[in-house]
């Protein structure tokens, strides 16, 4: 104790020492290669240091993005290596560089920011809500899936992960103008983010990607050894795509199963089904966390599912340009503006973030007991123009 930790910009050529602290804290062993294979998303990123003289003891990267979200994209920050040396826990550096993250994208004009969390507990406090979840699925493919839904029947072809991204990225992009939650992927992100020729974090021990590509859909999945394929992206226009991806998937020679650790939680597999007990929900977790920098820029950039008008008392005690009374007009011209009026609902900018995506709902969360519904019907109403037609989802590592 008893030194001075300074907040600053990381320098590119720390990046080697980010992957280094990352690999500290996340308990991972850096290899030779590690530094320049792992640092990519660094490199692209604004970088924040807490440096205690010479060494750099905790850090925070911001990599700028653009986020889907209902009817829009919207400038984010994707918010990653997180970490501190145990050396430095528990005094405040985390707060320091989550701060400081906070103004530079407020100063960049990026009205959002979304993170994965390693532990849910830590992001609360800095006004992050938890937006999406994920179901994972496992699928019995040592017998033919037997699908109550009719697949789609125009040709498969396996196309080279190394041009994948021309042939596969305009559909994914279709797909995240119809569901929101991901991000937009530029060729690097395909190449280093999606289909890496390994992939230690979700598929250890698996092959390279396989990208399986139909007129209206894509999968990429590897398999391994163990009679397994595991999906780790896939995007279909229609059921009938959807189906018939599945279909192909579960009917790989030499495999037994399927897995999908990330699926959107409205996934139509388990419901397309014969047998219920082929298609297994192995998991239902939180996801992506999402936090509203600028509350009312969010709120006006997003399109609505219906025209209302709400008075929303916003409490954040981290950027107080978002503190107070906003009236906000739903509708075809969405408009937030400071008013003096009488709230309808009073909630913490954190729990306007987890239904801003249209994942969670403001009712659910007035009987939680957190946010208080002060005009009768209102939680409802919010929810009404909130609703997506699509549960949102993110499939993007970062
Ligand atoms: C999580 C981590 C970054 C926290 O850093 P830190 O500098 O110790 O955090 P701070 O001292 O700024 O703590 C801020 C607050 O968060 C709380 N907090 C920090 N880590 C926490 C954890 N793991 N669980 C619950 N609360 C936590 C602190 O108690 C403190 O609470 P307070 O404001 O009520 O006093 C650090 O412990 C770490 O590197 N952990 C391993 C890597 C990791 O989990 N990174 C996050 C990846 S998403």
């Amino acid at each position: 104790m008893g030194t001075v930790i300074e907040i600053r910009e990381i320098p590119e050529a720390d990046v080697g020492r980010m992957v280094d602290l990352a690999g500290m804290v996340f308990h991972v062993r850096v290899e030779e290669g590690d530094h320049e294979r792992d640092g990519w998303r660094v490199r692209r990123a604004g970088r924040i240091g807490a440096y205690d003289g010479g060494t750099l003891a905790g850090q925070v990267a911001a990599i700028p993005m653009r986020l889907a979200v209902p009817g829009a994209f919207l400038d984010c920050s994707a918010v990653t290596y997180v970490g501190v040396l145990p050396t430095h826990r528990r005094r405040g550096v985390l707060t320091s560089m989550m701060e400081r993250m906070h103004a530079d994208a407020a100063a960049a004009g990026r009205p959002v920011a979304v993170l994965w969390a390693s532990q849910g507990a830590i992001y609360g406090r800095y006004g992050y809500g938890l937006a999406t979840r994920a179901i994972s699925l496992e699928v019995d493919s040592s017998r033919p899936l037997r699908l109550r839904t009719v697949p789609d029947e125009r040709p498969l072809r396996l196309v080279d992960p190394a041009s994948a991204a021309e042939v596969v990225g305009p559909i994914h992009n279709r797909a995240l103008a119809a569901r929101p939650g991901g991000l937009v992927r530029d060729d690097e992100w395909w190449k280093r983010g999606i289909l890496p020729p390994a992939d230690p974090e979700t598929a250890p021990g698996f092959t390279e990607p396989r990208v399986v590509v139909h007129p209206a859909g894509y999968a990429v999945y590897r398999t391994n050894e163990e009679e397994t394929v595991r999906v780790t992206d896939l995007v279909a226009e229609t059921p009938a795509v959807e189906a018939a991806l599945w279909r192909y998937l579960a009917s790989i020679d030499l495999t037994r199963r399927v897995q999908a650790p990330n699926r959107p939680v409205d996934d139509l597999l388990p419901h397309m089904a014969a047998d219920p007990d082929q298609v297994v929900v192995k998991k239902d977790a939180g996801a992506l966390w999402l936090r509203l920098l600028d509350v009312p820029g969010a709120l006006v950039s997003r399109s609505w599912a219906t025209g209302d008008t709400f008075v929303l008392e916003v409490r954040d005690d981290r950027v107080p340009a978002n503190e107070g009374r906003w009236r906000l007009a739903t509708g075809t011209a969405p408009a937030c503006d400071r008013t003096a009026g009488e709230p309808d609902l009073t909630l913490s900018a954190a729990d306007l973030a987890a239904v801003y995506l249209g994942g969670m709902r403001v009712t659910t969360l007035v009987r939680v007991g957190v946010v208080t519904e002060h005009t009768p019907g209102a939680a409802a109403r919010l929810d009404a123009a909130l609703a997506v037609p699509l549960a949102p989802y993110m499939n993007d590592d970062f």
